[in-house]
């Protein structure tokens, strides 16, 4: 990877900065639509990559590893100049890395991590997941102010670094806080249709009555939930308090008619880093860090969320 990028470097050197992306080729490795985020994540890429006229080749892994492994052999097979690869699980990568690190091709992760040798590749772009989790159970704590609530948990796709890591900061947040409980916890893997049925699950095997919180690792398994909770005649946010992850519009028309109570918001734009990243690297090559952080803002009811719908709405969710 060492020696072509900076073969490029020394070639580009000559060239204004606007003229480094528009000779690249990227390949983009999805995981597929499962959430609104996603389909936000999606757009923005293949908006940055033509503000700065990359030639992108995207690949929609609909949830399977099994097909981002043979997108990124298939886009290391074309020669292209880097991949961007949003990883769907954190482990089983290290050889298809190692691969395309054997042909010098520099691989960015974009909004997961990988259990995998950091030298495997160039960087990640992702939140702090752990610490989303934490403000999520944070809010709890103080939304409850010391009452008892039993909490019932909708993660993310099993396996994947968010659903390990926002469960693990969740649960950070609320310990040591006894009239806390998560009483149930089951995967929703981040789609408003499984949402909704584990949420119905949830609630024939609990009864309404004994569910005073939904903790969802995402916004669309909270908007799923929210019918389910509507369906069995309770009120969403006024008899189930609801904390989810994303800040997509549709949770904040949610909040603004007060069925929902709080998200985290998770930045759809993590290519446009990613590209900067490798684009510096090229042109001087400056090493970029490991991981380059994306903000995590918590929005409540005190916000203005139809403000925050409208100006959300058309933003590609
Ligand atoms: O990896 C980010 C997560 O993946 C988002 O929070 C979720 O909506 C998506 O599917």
């Amino acid at each position: 990877m060492k020696l072509k990028a900076m073969l490029i470097a020394s070639v580009m050197s000559l060239l204004p900065l606007s003229g480094y992306a528009a000779d690249l080729t990227i390949g983009f490795s999805q995981i597929g639509s499962e959430s609104g985020w996603r389909a936000a994540e999606t757009t923005v890429t293949k908006q940055e990559a033509e503000k700065r006229g990359i030639n992108l080749k995207f690949a929609d892994a609909q949830q399977k590893q099994e097909n981002q492994i043979k997108a990124i052999r298939s886009f290391v097979a074309q020669g292209v100049d880097a991949i961007l690869l949003a990883p769907v699980v954190a482990t089983g990568w290290d050889e298809v890395l190692e691969e395309a690190r054997e042909s010098e091709i520099p691989v960015l992760l974009l909004d997961r991590t990988v259990d995998a040798p950091e030298d495997l590749y160039m960087t990640a772009v992702t939140s702090d997941l752990v610490h989303e989790g934490r403000v999520a159970g944070t809010w709890l704590v103080d939304e409850m102010a010391g009452a008892k609530c039993n909490i019932v948990e909708l993660q993310g796709t099993t396996g994947s670094s968010p659903a390990i890591d926002r469960k693990k900061g969740f649960e950070e947040g609320i310990a040591g806080h006894d009239n806390l409980s998560i009483i149930r916890s089951q995967t929703g893997d981040f789609t408003r249709s499984q949402g909704k049925v584990v949420m119905e699950s949830f609630l024939k095997a609990e009864g309404g009555d004994n569910i005073c919180a939904l903790y969802a690792h995402n916004d669309d398994m909270a908007v799923g939930a929210i019918q389910a909770i509507k369906e069995a005649g309770l009120k969403p946010g006024q008899d189930i308090k609801i904390v989810s992850i994303d800040s997509v519009p549709d949770i904040h028309l949610a909040m603004a008619d007060g069925e929902a109570n709080a998200t985290i918001e998770l930045t759809p734009n993590m290519a446009g880093p990613a590209l900067d990243a490798l684009e510096a690297y090229l042109a001087d090559g400056t090493v970029p860090p490991k991981w380059i952080q994306t903000e995590s803002k918590l929005y409540t009811l005190k916000d203005d969320n139809k403000a925050i719908y409208e100006m959300k709405k058309d933003l590609g969710y």
